[in-house]
């Protein structure tokens, strides 16, 4: 399946009804789920692996690879009401194997892996005055991971880049990404916010 492909099947993955702004809830545009999935996949990180999506939402990152061949998809995410979303999204894509959703907190994840590949979009602070909230997020992937993708905020790459050389991992790749927002949170003054943000890969071990 190629990239394009992949962000038009995961056009019908539904986000959130009520977002919770504490919890940074915006769903993942296609295309860039699309193209982080795609990219991973490329590398050997997603068929027949482990993927772990830290803080799922409504699934649209452990859809996306579960379209891609993986051994198993978990799914984390704090809040049950998106999980339901996920899975109802999980029914419109039709994607095997079966994703297992768990309600739980991603920075303390209850998974015992040393080798999976995470994939996560994490809340970034910046609006709520908790800079580098992602930072509790990265932590878990230096848990359980091998490899992890993640977004963050611009202008992120120094901390990301000092954080993963302290766990002893390296940033492999990276690349920027765009992407706009509905307005749906009171401190977003105009009908579509554009959000700057970075991907990096991660190799932890
Ligand atoms: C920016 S949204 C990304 C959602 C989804 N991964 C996507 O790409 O569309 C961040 C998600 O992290 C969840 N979240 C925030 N803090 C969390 C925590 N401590 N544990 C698990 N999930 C959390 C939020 O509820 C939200 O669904």
């Amino acid at each position: 399946m190629t990239r394009r492909r992949l962000a038009q099947e995961l056009g019908v993955v539904a986000g959130f009804e009520n977002p919770r702004a504490p919890l940074e809830q915006y769903h993942t545009p296609p295309d860039l789920a699309a193209h982080i999935v795609h990219h991973a996949d490329l590398q050997g990180d997603i068929e027949n692996r482990t993927v772990v999506d830290l803080g799922t939402g409504t699934g649209m990152l452990a859809l996306g690879a579960a379209l891609r061949g993986p051994e198993r998809v978990v799914g984390v995410e704090l809040d049950p009401a998106p999980l339901a979303t996920a899975r109802e999204n999980e029914r419109k894509v039709a994607a095997r194997p079966d994703v297992d959703w768990i309600r739980a907190d991603a920075t303390r994840v209850p998974l015992c892996l040393t080798d999976a590949t995470v994939l996560m979009n994490p809340p970034f602070g910046a609006q709520t005055g908790n800079e580098h909230a992602d930072r509790a997020f990265l932590d878990t992937a230096a848990d359980v991971a091998r490899v992890s993708y993640s977004v963050h905020n611009e202008g992120s790459r120094e901390f990301v880049e000092a954080f993963v050389a302290d766990a002893g991992g390296e940033v492999t790749h990276a690349f920027a990404a765009e992407f706009d927002l509905p307005r749906q949170f009171d401190h977003h003054d105009s009908d579509r916010e554009t959000l700057d943000a970075e991907v990096f890969r991660v190799v932890w071990r």
